[in-house]
């Protein structure tokens, strides 16, 4: 990927489902030959293509994608100060919660990024004494609440602009010191991967959107 784009472009293109597939439904979005092409189908003869920084077809591995979606610069520029940030958009059940939390044997980028983290800065310590910390947000019917803190004692947070960026007054802040406390707090959190079945999309869609954002500070 060229180090100087700003904003990078990922395209993951999920497997079918065993129902989908048994349904005989095919995909309708392929990944082009050079890696950095997605071509949609529209219709029996109509496809667009659209190009990207990187496009990873459905057999991609999780470890793949984390080492090359571009995540690993991503890193590299927040250990050197800059503010970073990784977010997945899509369709709902096209693969963002997968791809960015995945389930506990078989995780997805956002504790990979902090395993990462934690590597790198050790790597470092005796020139730099990092601190991580980490909180974690839920953005539910236009509500903010704080997944740190228990739910019955959660009082209402607001999204503040300072001179220093973008903020949330309340906010529980953490520090961590390896993955194994990231873990702890993301069940607190319970910040755990739900595989939701398929049909429960439409549901979703109608009735509530809810936001997680996971926050690192170093
Ligand atoms: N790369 C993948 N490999 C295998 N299964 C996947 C992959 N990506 C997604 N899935 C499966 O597809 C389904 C939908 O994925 P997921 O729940 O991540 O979608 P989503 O984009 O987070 O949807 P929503 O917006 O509704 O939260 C899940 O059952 C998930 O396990
Ligand atoms: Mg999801």
């Amino acid at each position: 990927m060229d180090e100087e784009e700003n904003i990078r472009v990922a395209v993951r293109i999920r497997p079918l489902q065993q129902g989908e597939a048994s349904r005989g439904e095919t995909s309708c979005v392929t990944a082009g030959a050079d890696g950095r092409e997605v071509q949609v189908r529209m219709g029996p003869l109509d496809a667009h293509i659209y190009r990207c920084n990187r496009c990873f077809p459905p057999e991609t591995t999780q470890q793949i994608f984390f080492d090359d979606c571009g995540l690993k610069d991503l890193l590299d520029s927040a250990i050197g100060g800059y503010r970073a940030c990784a977010f997945a958009f899509g369709q709902t059940g096209s693969g963002k919660t997968w791809t960015m939390s995945g389930p506990p044997e078989d995780r997805g980028v956002n504790t990979r990024a902090l395993d990462e983290l934690f590597i790198k800065t050790a790597q470092r310590a005796a020139e730099f004494v990092d601190t991580i910390t980490l909180s974690i947000l839920e953005v539910y019917n236009e509500d903010i609440h704080d997944l740190l803190v228990d739910s019955k004692h959660a009082e209402k947070l607001e999204i503040r602009q300072a001179e220093n960026g973008i903020h949330v007054p309340g906010l529980t802040l953490v520090a961590v010191q390896n993955l194994g406390n990231v873990f702890e707090y993301l069940q607190i959190g319970n910040y755990t991967y739900q595989p939701e079945p398929i049909h429960t999309y439409v549901y979703t869609i109608v009735f509530f959107k809810s936001f997680t954002v996971l926050t690192v500070g170093l």
